[in-house]
């Protein structure tokens, strides 16, 4: 039997086109692991699109996507790949914008939908769909530039919540823009910084010293299943998982596997976790982290999900569902057979009018 094609899409535009290019490595090698013929398609920083071995360091031909059929025109010759595998982080990758293009062409793809994606970078939304579903959020208070007033009304309520505050960008990640408030002065400056990376910002009751526990979601719909729990501890002088800690501090971060948790407590989490998951509407993969109460562990909150996680070799993801008993090549088969089930499905629905 002819082995399916995958093309593992990575790079893109955003500042995280480095962490792709390595998720890229190990999902290539993963993929042939699997079975598949894999094809690497770096997006440059240029936007166009070329055929690549990101472990060789090669670059091969131009590619041209053709939004008809999801094909991929190579100097004469037209490539057909079975599945498409997106693993570009940050923004036109993670945020449903790529997703929306591969939909057009009636292409199949791994991982999380248009809407799923596009939602999932909204820390406000993705909390407000969550909650509906009870799983408990953490109240904030929302400002948006472009509202006016908005910044004086939002830092008037904010003095209902106490301290310490997190200040946060809604659609960003990396922990850019992110400050930890130990003052009420100190919220003004915040919030400003704030809004230099994004046009709304949120203010959040904070959990001093609070645990981050993470959680692996594979599958789709009812079949969601949720990974063990892992905890991730911030080290040394990092008071949370401040962006110099996620990539500039070599030991910035201890992984422990799995966390260290009551059986009830991971339990709820893990059940949770999968709520989120499909409250969101999410298909395939995505990453769901919580903040613990470090006194008691049995008060927790949705902190964010995250649609495309790393997938490095020492990434979370795929570590979490290893220690769960799914090797890595086994999570990326899946995830190749749930985009194209899902494919198919669309493909069967009714087109006609009547
Ligand atoms: N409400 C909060 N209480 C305590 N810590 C928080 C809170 N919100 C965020 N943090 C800390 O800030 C980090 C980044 O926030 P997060 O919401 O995950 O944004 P990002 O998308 O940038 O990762 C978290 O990993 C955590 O360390
Ligand atoms: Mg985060």
């Amino acid at each position: 039997m002819k082995k399916k094609l995958v093309a593992v899409i990575y790079g893109g535009r955003s500042s995280e086109h480095e962490v792709s290019i390595e998720s890229a490595k190990t999902v290539l090698d993963l993929a042939e692991k699997a079975g598949f013929r894999a094809l690497g398609v770096l997006i440059g920083r240029d936007g166009r699109w070329t055929a690549a071995d990101p472990r060789l360091g090669s670059k091969g031909p131009p590619l041209i996507f053709d939004p008809a059929d999801g094909s991929l025109l190579r100097g004469r010759s037209r490539l057909k790949p079975d599945c498409y595998f997106p693993i570009i982080h940050g923004t036109t990758g993670e945020d449903g914008v790529l997703q929306g293009l591969l939909e057009m062409a009636g292409a199949a793809y791994a991982g999380c939908g248009v809407e799923s994606s596009a939602i999932g970078m909204d820390k406000i939304l993705s909390k407000k769909l969550a909650a509906e579903r009870g799983v408990p959020v953490l109240p904030h208070v929302l400002i948006e530039a472009a509202e006016k007033g908005s910044l004086e009304r939002g830092l008037r309520k904010a003095a209902t919540l106490p301290l310490p505050l997190f200040v946060k960008p809604v659609s960003l990640g990396s922990s850019v823009g992110v400050t930890k408030v130990k003052s009420r002065a100190a919220l003004g400056p915040a919030v400003r910084k704030a809004l230099r990376f994004d046009t709304a910002v949120m203010i959040e009751r904070g959990v001093d010293r609070a645990r981050e526990i993470v959680v692996g979601v594979l599958g789709e719909g009812a079949s969601a299943a949720s990974s063990v729990c892992g905890e991730v501890k911030p080290k040394g002088r990092h008071e949370f998982f401040d962006y110099e800690a996620k990539y500039l501090d070599d030991d910035g971060m201890d992984f422990i596997l799995p966390a260290a948790l009551p059986a009830a407590v991971a339990a709820a989490l893990r059940d949770r976790a999968a709520a989120a998951f499909r409250a969101l509407g999410c298909s395939g993969m995505a990453r769901v982290d919580f903040l613990l109460d470090p006194r008691d562990p049995r008060r927790f909150w949705f902190c964010e999900i995250n649609t495309a996680p790393g997938f490095t070799s020492h990434s979370l993801y795929p570590r979490l569902w290893n220690e769960t008993g799914v090797s890595p090549e086994r999570v990326v088969a899946r995830l190749v057979k749930i985009g194209e089930a899902r494919r198919s499905a669309r493909a069967r629905l009714s087109i006609a009018r009547k």
